[in-house]
């Protein structure tokens, strides 16, 4: 279960009551529980813990500079998938050794900011860390190379700045992560990686350049994946050509299996760590025994649910149609629902007695529930969180909470229609910090320059 829960009728992140939050930084804004994510991250190391992975979160599923160091600060690398990805991770401290680069279309220039920092796009910029700009940062720990023609780029890029790249290839192993059909990444149709069967020919190709280091290979099979069949069916396949490869002379030494594990919408848990690792971790044993090093990309699974949005209600009107909650924010903060009908579940902050919702379930129960489509304010129908949904009634200025909303929550939150980018918060134990403020109308219209100081994300 996350931090997140009722006391005396009112929604609570640790110790703090998250009404408290919004009055002083108003709405929308996410709230992230650090004990949640650390948990978290605590309970999956564990887990894997006899293959001893480097488990390198995914910047992707929530990217504030102040989350990455707490990650980090737990033992964790990252996997980026862009030079701006690449940049928060530097901007947030962290050693670019632990980082991996995935992606599908990477530019010749982002891979050059990855070998090395002269490249970076914040070189001019003046911005340090730790007192240092990002020369000198040191070239991250490995990309994830997409295609033959990529390797080529790659090797051109490295030649080009003087250093050996080391890669794992990311093959396709044509497996049905059994997920929505646009978060499925690894059946054979879809654009990422190259086709298993082309990996030893690749490795054939590659393995003696002087500028590249080709270790081993990655997969991702897509996200959210509810069972660990996927993992192994894709596992079984990739052994095979990790042996061929093998005997064909060249040497595998890093193994990449990828993000995806689940994250519970409903019970605002995890699934169990230990189911996947029990039928995962035998297949990677001998691997590890032969000194390969395992490499996770989890995102999702250790952030959902250590966050919330917090929006509050405009409007409450009746229609023909139905009650329609009309709140200060959507799917401009919170696209999930409008982009793969993903389910949060919604309720007040404040409840009244015996309204506290027992368990965060698909189908609430309880006294004097009133079914509600809870919408956002933009002018999309598909803007909408959650709709004839059974929740306690609320008025005008009411402050509502989207649960597990903090994978994919503010890293796909967008301006359109021109609502401004939600505030963030991170609570610890009973006390809170605002580590992102929210935008304001100008610094979106004019830029923050236009705006004189900005909160510094810089400053690690
Ligand atoms: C290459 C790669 N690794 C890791 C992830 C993270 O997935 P998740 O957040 O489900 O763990 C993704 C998600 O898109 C990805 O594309």
């Amino acid at each position: 279960m996350d931090d997140f829960s009722y006391t005396n009728g009112r929604l609570h992140a640790e110790g703090v009551p998250v009404d408290k939050i919004a009055s002083k930084v108003g709405t929308p804004t996410f709230v992230y529980s650090s004990a949640t994510l650390l948990g978290h991250y605590r309970r999956l190391a564990e887990a894997f813990a006899p293959v001893d992975p480097a488990i390198c979160f995914a910047v992707k599923s929530c990217g504030n500079p102040e989350i990455c160091r707490l990650v980090a600060g737990a033992g964790a690398g990252f996997d980026v998938v862009s030079v701006g990805e690449l940049e928060r991770v530097w901007l947030s401290g962290a050693p670019m050794s632990g980082v991996v680069f995935a992606g599908v279309g990477k530019r010749r220039d982002e891979m050059l900011a990855a070998l090395d920092g002269r490249y970076s796009p914040l070189a001019k910029s003046g911005v340090k860390v730790n007192g240092l700009g990002p020369e000198g940062r040191g070239p991250i720990g490995l990309f994830n190379v997409e295609s033959e023609q990529e390797l080529e780029v790659l090797e051109d890029a490295a030649r080009e700045v003087g250093v050996v790249a080391s890669a794992t290839l990311r093959v396709n192993p044509d497996v049905d992560a059994r997920t929505h059909r646009h978060t499925t990444t690894g059946k054979r149709e879809n654009k990422f990686g190259i086709d298993l069967a082309r990996a030893p020919a690749a490795f054939d190709r590659f393995g003696d350049s002087p500028h590249l280091n080709l270790r081993g290979l990655h997969m991702h099979l897509g996200s959210p994946i509810y069972s660990p069949d996927p993992y192994t069916e894709a596992l079984e396949r990739i052994l095979v050509r990790i042996d061929e490869i093998e005997r064909n002379g060249h040497r595998v030494d890093r193994l990449n299996i990828g993000g995806g594990i689940g994250a519970d919408y409903e019970t605002g848990s995890t699934p169990s760590y230990a189911s996947y690792a029990e039928r995962i971790v035998p297949m990677l044993l001998p691997l590890v025994g032969r000194g390969v090093k395992i490499l996770m990309e989890p995102g999702r699974t250790l952030i959902a649910n250590a966050g919330v949005l917090l929006v509050r209600v405009e409007y409450v009107k009746e229609t023909s149609g139905g009650r329609f909650v009309v709140c200060d924010a959507g799917m401009n903060a919170l696209i999930r629902p409008a982009l793969y009908d993903a389910f949060h579940f919604v309720w007040p902050v404040r409840v009244g007695e015996g309204q506290a919702p027992t368990r965060r379930s698909k189908k609430p129960e309880g006294p004097g529930l009133v079914p509600s489509h809870v919408v956002g304010p933009v002018c999309e129908s598909a803007d909408a969180f959650i709709r004839d949904w059974p929740m306690p009634p609320v008025e005008r200025g009411d402050l509502l909470a989207v649960f597990s909303a903090g994978a994919y929550g503010m890293s796909m939150a967008s301006t359109y229609n021109d609502h401004p980018l939600p505030a963030e918060v991170l609570v610890d134990k009973d006390s809170w910090r605002t580590i992102r403020a929210r935008q304001s109308v100008a610094a979106m219209l004019l830029g923050p320059e236009a705006c004189g100081p900005q909160p510094a994300e810089a400053t690690a």
